[in-house]
């Protein structure tokens, strides 16, 4: 019997400090028309100092675990999609599993630039159908905010922090994740990206004198990529499903610019009022943009079970992935202030029974050291 991957939970966070345009015109020369014009954001969140990927990261996915009513000993694997990882290791997915108080998860961080999401989805997916797992938490999380040129008027405007993610599960009910495309341009790398830190450019005096660490971007080339792939690779996903364009009841795409958007909505013949647009208040959340919109769907009533989704997101590497959903996932009875209560108790609650853990360790280590020299005395004697 075929195996379906089915998102049964979700959830996001962002930050809750905003940065308008207004503000950032008072930073680099540019205007709140220019910056609007060109890409329709409006305004971005930005993470304070204690506000992690890993934090975001976590925030979003007690919420998924909440909406999928999953105990996280439950969960199988955790899959963080990042650019901008807690750090280089261990993986931002290892803190997020282990706060979750998922036990029995594997876990990995997987870099796929702004496709990151999609791209784990993907895996997830794949995973589920193959029966090596069955609950797999898949989260896409960001603070672009910490690797930006605050002076480069050309890619300073345009990001913003945030995190989304999904609970997805196997079933032998049909439905669900229908199909996933993947694809890779490596030979535009230099066109977006962060050269610094790695093994070619080691971070040092020299990488950060020349901001080597900040990104990177020929903004007009990868424009021009993303128009070219965003419809292309919506237009796979929907063949590789059986469906037809017609079919498509809600587009998804990565929330980068809203020209990019509309040029893949206006080749791919799909209506404004089913295309969702969220970027004007959020930016460019890199992996996180595709779950964030979802979240926010969802909330606004725009996905229904039956509802036929597409995805597409594209960034750096170059790469790019789509995927066609049929929705099964009920709409959720609780609302999100009591799912997120009830998410913080099971959190503290975890954290209880890890430190409970931990004590009895220690308790058990002391004991076992005290018979041992118990038991060594007599001889001495
Ligand atoms: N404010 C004011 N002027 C700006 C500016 C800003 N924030 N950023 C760039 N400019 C200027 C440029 O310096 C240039 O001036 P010049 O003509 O005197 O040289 C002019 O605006 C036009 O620049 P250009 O790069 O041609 O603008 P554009 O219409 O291509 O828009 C982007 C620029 C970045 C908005 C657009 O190229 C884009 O969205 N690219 C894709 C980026 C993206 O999505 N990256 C993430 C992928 S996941």
């Amino acid at each position: 019997m075929p195996r379906y991957a089915h998102i049964i939970g979700w959830g996001k966070y962002v930050p809750p400090n905003i940065l308008t345009n207004a503000d950032l015109a008072k930073k680099v020369d540019t205007t709140d028309e220019w910056i609007r014009e060109r890409t329709g954001i409006h305004q971005r969140h930005i993470a304070s100092a204690k506000e992690t990927t890993a934090l975001l990261a976590l925030h979003a996915a007690r919420e998924a675990v909440e909406v999928a009513d999953v105990n996280p000993q439950d969960i199988d694997l955790v899959i963080v999609a990042t650019a901008t990882p807690e750090y280089l290791f261990p993986a931002t997915a290892c803190l997020v599993q282990n706060a979750l108080g998922a036990e029995r998860a594997g876990a990995f961080d997987l870099e796929a630039g702004c496709s990151g999401f999609v791209y784990a989805l993907a895996t997830a997916t794949a995973l589920i159908r193959s029966e090596m797992y069955n609950t797999v938490l898949v989260v896409g999380a960001e603070t672009l905010s910490r690797i930006l040129d605050w002076s480069d008027r050309a890619t300073c405007v345009l990001f913003g922090d945030g995190a989304g993610a999904v609970m997805v599960r196997g079933s032998d009910q049909p439905g669900g994740i229908l199909s996933t495309i993947l694809g890779s341009d490596g030979s535009g790398g230099e066109l977006l990206m962060v050269p610094g830190g790695g093994s070619k450019h080691p971070a040092g005096p020299d990488t950060v004198l020349s901001k080597q660490h900040f990104v990177k971007m020929n903004g007009r080339e990868v424009y021009r990529f993303a128009t070219r792939v965003m419809a292309q690779a919506a237009r796979q996903a929907v063949d590789k499903a059986g469906w037809q364009l017609d079919q498509i009841d809600l587009f998804l795409p990565h929330q980068a610019n809203v020209r990019i958007i509309d040029s893949a909505a206006k080749s791919l013949k799909i209506p404004p009022e089913k295309v969702f647009v969220n970027l004007e208040r959020y930016g460019n959340t890199s992996a996180a943009s595709i779950p964030i919109a979802l979240c926010e769907a969802l909330d606004t009533g725009k996905i229904k079970p039956g509802s036929n989704l597409v995805m597409v997101g594209f960034g750096a590497g170059l790469t790019w992935a789509s995927c066609a959903i049929k929705w099964t996932a009920p709409q959720p009875g609780t609302p999100a202030p009591q799912r997120a209560a009830v998410s913080r108790l099971r959190y503290i609650w975890s954290g209880i029974k890890s430190f409970g853990f931990q004590l009895s360790r220690h308790i058990d280590a002391a004991v076992s050291k005290t018979i041992d020299g118990i038991e060594r005395k007599p001889s001495e004697e």
